[in-house]
């Protein structure tokens, strides 16, 4: 059990009530490693140890339970690497687990990634038999040269293909695309697109391609679009995905009425979160703090210390109090990507600081036009959204000269 003295103690901060929880779980393997990506995942062994990892996020959901007593979880994100690789009677394995540990609520949304590709016919009606309730389909592409060119290992035919199959079996799904890729014309991102919605999918995220620092990419950086392409290509994407009756809720989200993603929302609204498996992240509120931890990332190093009796923390590496300085920022970089941005009673609940904590960078950013205000809400303008990092960093602590800004306060 965790030693829960660190985060009861009382601390600066007031928080009335606690935000919603949601559970996300990572599944760290792949089939090989993308040139792009920066995530926790790993070129899968011949064998994946699946029997051995479902053991270990088992313990780690039960050492983790003191931390949420009580508290129901509203979704659950089964994320990676690609967790279609995980047999469909190993999800529901892991589902089942986490039942038998923790109160869901009646109509939690359970999310699957799943990758074209790392599938055979049926797999994903085996997922939705097994509980999964939304499928998101990493397509990225469905051009074939495009598809080559970043690595993926699918083509476009398995990507429609997967596309197909996930409206079938899910009354709820969401394809990942990804533009500015390396060559892309406008024409292309426009045929890409026109690809994505011929599924009619009820969400789609859209990512502009970025050069990861540690990734094959950044040290053989591909010859990209410009950035007035660029730009031109997030126009058509708004306009075309409006035009088929969605909205950008978020920076890069895209849904139909009643299909916006509940556990990404709760990011956006700086809720809770439980993060277990390989590298997971946590970001969980107590009464007067709230506390960030992440998991051992190398999947070995999690198999070995999830059970671990010898080390208290189990398979936690870091455990990490927000600074009452530092929380306005991270707010923020949450919530401002929100199209609607966020109620000033939400900031208040979620941090527990008063609004005089954000007040001058709120008066900078509407005097600069990056945003609009009453006394209820804070929603970005369309140029608080073209300008969005800018619009953050208004809110990140001062910095006296010469000195960096405290250091965050560690619990293990
Ligand atoms: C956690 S990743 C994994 C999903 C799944 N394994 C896949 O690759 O299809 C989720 C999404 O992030 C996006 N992504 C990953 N790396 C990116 C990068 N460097 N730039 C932009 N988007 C990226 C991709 O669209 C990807 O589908
Ligand atoms: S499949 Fe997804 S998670 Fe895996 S390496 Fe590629 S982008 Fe990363």
């Amino acid at each position: 059990m965790q030693d829960l003295a660190h985060y009861m103690r009382p601390g600066t901060l007031q928080l009335g009530s606690l935000p919603p929880l949601a559970l996300y779980v990572h599944l760290p393997w792949c089939l090989r490693k993308c040139p792009y990506c920066d995530f926790n995942s790993h070129a899968a062994p011949e064998a994946l140890p699946e029997a051995q990892y479902l053991d270990a996020l088992q313990a780690d959901l039960e050492h983790s339970l003191p931390l949420i007593w009580g508290r129901g979880v509203h979704s659950i994100f089964i994320g990676g690497g690609t967790p279609s690789l995980f047999s469909p009677q190993s999800i529901e394995r892991l589902l089942s687990d986490i039942r038998a540990r923790v109160r869901l609520e009646a109509d939690c949304e359970i999310t699957l990634e799943a990758n074209p590709g790392t599938f055979e016919k049926d797999r994903f009606r085996a997922f939705r038999a097994a509980g999964v309730t939304r499928l998101s389909i990493g397509v990225q592409s469905f051009n074939d040269r495009l598809l080559q060119a970043i690595g993926r290992v699918h083509d476009a035919s398995q990507a429609h293909a997967a596309a197909q199959e996930a409206a079938e079996c899910f009354e709820t799904f969401n394809l990942d695309l990804m533009y500015a890729l390396p060559g892309q014309t406008e024409a292309e991102l426009a045929h890409d697109l026109q690809q994505a919605l011929s599924h009619a999918p009820p969400h789609l995220s859209v990512y502009h391609l970025t050069l990861e620092p540690n990734t094959w990419f950044a040290k053989h950086p591909p010859v990209l679009p410009d950035e007035d392409t660029a730009y031109a290509m997030l126009d058509r994407i708004t306009a075309d995905t409006l035009a088929a009756g969605m909205h950008r809720y978020e920076i890069s989200a895209y849904a139909r009425d009643g299909h916006r993603c509940r556990h990404n929302l709760n990011y956006w609204q700086f809720g809770d979160y439980l993060g277990i498996g390989a590298g997971a992240h946590s970001k969980l509120s107590f009464a007067h703090r709230v506390v960030r931890q992440v998991r051992h990332r190398d999947p070995r190093l999690y198999l070995q210390t999830a059970h671990d009796p010898a080390r208290p923390e189990r398979a936690v590496a870091s455990s990490t109090e927000v600074s009452r300085q530092d929380l306005p920022f991270e707010y923020m970089l949450n919530a401002l990507r929100l199209r609607h941005g966020f109620s000033l009673q939400d900031f208040q609940e979620r941090t527990g600081l008063p609004l005089s904590a954000i007040e001058a960078p709120l008066r900078e950013a509407e005097t600069r036009g990056l945003i609009h205000r009453d006394w209820q809400r804070v929603v970005p303008t369309e140029r608080g959204f073209d300008f969005l990092s800018d619009l953050q960093s208004l809110f990140l602590p001062p910095e006296p000269e010469g000195l960096q800004s405290p250091p965050q306060t560690h619990l293990t």
